[in-house]
Formats: C-alpha cells, structure tokens, sequence
C-alpha cells in the first residue's frame, strides 16, 4: 500500500559539445562508419572535455528539469545521481550536484549500477516518495564514460558517449509508478567491467599499465543477455500492472545497440514508431542514456498524459530492469 502517488514533473538532459563522429574514430581507430553504423547504429556520440566532469553534466541536466518544472532547486527534498564514472570515488557525486545547485544540507547519494541505474532509480524515488518519505526528489542519470574509456580498443571505444538526464518527481493524487522489475547477476564482473581504484585491484603502476582502470567487455555474451532480460523484464512489469503489449505508448530502452534495441522490440511486438531510439546521436551514455531519451520524447510534445511509458535496461553487474510508468497530467 502506498500512501500517495508519484508523476514526472519536470525533465532536461544535457550533452557535452564536443562531438565524436564515426569518421572521426577511422582517424585512429582501424574501424569504419559503415561498420559501427550496421553493427550498433551509433553515428555520433558526445565526449566531454578535459574540464567536465560528471557533476558538470549533471548539474546542466538537473538545472534543465528544473525550469521545465518551474521549481528552484531549494523546492527539491533529495537528490540522487545514477552514476559509474563519479567525480571521485567518494563523495557521492550527488553531494556536488545538490551543492553546485546552491542546495546544502539536503540528503543526496549515488546509486552505482551501470546502464540500469535509472531503473533502479526511478524505482527507489518513486517508492520514497510514495511512502511519504519526501514530497520531492531529482534523479539524475549522468555519466562520462569517455574518461575510463581504452580510446585504442575499438571494440568499446566506438560504444560509449558522456550526458546527463534529469528528472523531477513529486507527490502527486494520481500514481504515475505502476511496476518495477529488478535483477541482478554478480557471478561474472568480468563481462562488463571497470576494475578502476576497487578495493579488489587498488590502482598501482603494473594495475595502470594493463589498463584495469579502464572499460572491458565481452560485447557478444552481454548482447545475447541483454536482449533476453530486456524482453523477459518488460513481460514482468506489464504482466506486474495488469496490462498488454497493445497498452503500451512508448518503449524507452537503454540505448546499448540499436541491434539489441530491435531485436527486443520484435520479440515484444512493438513497432518502430513506439520504440525510442536516440543512439545515432549519443552512443552508449549507460544510466543516462534513458532519461535523456525521454526529456528528448517528453519536449517534442510526444507524451501525453495517460500514455504508457516502459523503461527497460540492462547492463553492468550484471543488472537489469524494467518500470511502467503511467504519464501524468
Ligand atoms: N570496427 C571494426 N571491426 C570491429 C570493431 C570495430 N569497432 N569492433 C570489433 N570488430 C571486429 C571484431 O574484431 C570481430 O572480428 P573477427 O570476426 O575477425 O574476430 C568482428 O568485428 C565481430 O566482432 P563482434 O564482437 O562479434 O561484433 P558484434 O557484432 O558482437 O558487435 C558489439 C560488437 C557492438 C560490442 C556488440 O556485441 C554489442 O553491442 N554488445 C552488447 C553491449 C551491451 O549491451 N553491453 C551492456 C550494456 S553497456 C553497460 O552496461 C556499460
């Protein structure tokens, strides 16, 4: 039983200027246009420069969904940043974000759980607020994967764009959360992983000279996984809310491979014009990438009140998740 409802009532997102195109990647990668378009629909992603750091991007998103909702941060009770390329190891970068909004004082923690981490933040807000926790929470996906990139690996140098996503939700009547679905998978790290200054390998010389610090995945046995707990969380959350394939507006999935994207909306039924797909322009951006695509879908005037939105993800942990979510008025 909850003791209020939970809507959206602001979103933004922000990308970092610099943009990386495919053919920028041919100048020192041995890749091509042609084949990271075919095999992951990516053209372009955004890098940030040397002076940004996540808690940059973050705070431009959450200063987005902030004037989209017509609030001042002070109005804001927690914050919470999804996040695996914090500022620092600690604190949380969601500390720096609350401050660099000119909020002191208020509660605010990261959630570290790769590409799902919206999922899992969305549904961690949504049940503080709908247990009455507090009135209003800003949940940011944020990343800037450039930094712990291998830029002279190819297999995830082509993958992986920085930006940030905001959104801001509050106490409402109505209750826009309808389900959550969750997992997690921590037998094999080693599929996706940034060992980075962990307690299990702390940084030293050899450490930084193997490049653990940086992202490794095995990109054929997590495509394979993504599909099928993508596919298999969206069941549950549906079937979880009473609902159909058919009620279904918008799929908003984390954007790894539009081929992973595809294939889980075939399996799912969906058509092309119910799927959202902004991965041409932004890569892989792992927590940040769906709530980016739904400021992007809600500021084209794409989502009406009463629509059906899906979340889905899945990525490092292994992790995975789905939320349905009713779009308030
Ligand atoms: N350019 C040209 N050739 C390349 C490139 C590149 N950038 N990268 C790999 N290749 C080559 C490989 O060396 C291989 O060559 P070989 O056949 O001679 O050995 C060939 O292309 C095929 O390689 P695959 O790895 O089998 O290619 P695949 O079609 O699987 O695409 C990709 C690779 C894009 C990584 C894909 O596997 C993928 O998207 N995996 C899922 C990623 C994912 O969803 N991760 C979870 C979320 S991310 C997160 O949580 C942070």
């Amino acid at each position: 039983m909850s003791l209020s409802g939970v809507k959206i009532v602001g979103v933004g997102h922000y990308a970092p200027p610099r943009v990386v195109t495919n053919h920028d990647l041919e100048a020192w990668l041995d890749t091509s246009d042609d084949w990271i378009t075919t095999r992951t629909g990516m053209k372009r992603r955004h890098w940030a420069s040397e002076e940004q750091a996540t808690s940059d991007l973050a705070s431009a998103a959450a200063e987005a969904a902030l004037v989209h909702a017509g609030l001042r941060a002070a109005e804001i009770d927690c914050f919470i940043v999804a996040t695996v390329t914090p500022d620092y190891y600690f604190p949380a970068t969601a500390c720096l974000v609350a401050t660099r909004l000119g909020v002191l004082e208020k509660p605010a923690f990261d959630i570290a759980i790769a590409c799902s981490g919206f999922i899992y933040g969305l549904t961690v807000a949504s049940g503080l607020i709908r247990s009455g926790v507090y009135r209003r929470i800003m949940l940011i996906g944020a990343e800037t994967l450039s930094k712990i990139l291998d830029k002279n690996d190819r297999s995830t140098a082509i993958l992986f764009g920085d930006g940030a996503g905001a959104v801001i939700l509050e106490r409402s009547d109505d209750d826009s959360f309808l389900a959550s679905e969750l997992g997690a998978d921590g037998s094999r790290p080693e599929l996706l992983y940034a060992q980075g200054s962990g307690a299990r390998h702390p940084l030293d010389h050899a450490a930084i000279d193997a490049k653990v610090h940086l992202i490794h995945m095995q990109g054929r046995e997590t495509f394979k996984l993504a599909v099928t707990k993508m596919v298999a969380s969206t069941d549950s959350v549906l079937s979880k809310a009473n609902l159909t394939k058919a009620d279904v507006t918008f799929l908003i999935p984390h954007q790894a491979n539009k081929r992973i994207i595809d294939a889980t909306a075939r399996y799912l039924d969906l058509p092309d014009d119910k799927v959202v797909i902004n991965i041409a322009e932004y890569g892989n951006t792992s927590a940040a990438s769906i709530p980016m695509a739904l400021s992007e879908t809600v500021r084209a005037g794409l989502v009406k009140p009463g629509d059906l939105l899906i979340f889905v993800a899945f990525g490092g942990g292994l992790s995975w998740g789905a939320v349905a979510w009713r779009w308030g008025a």
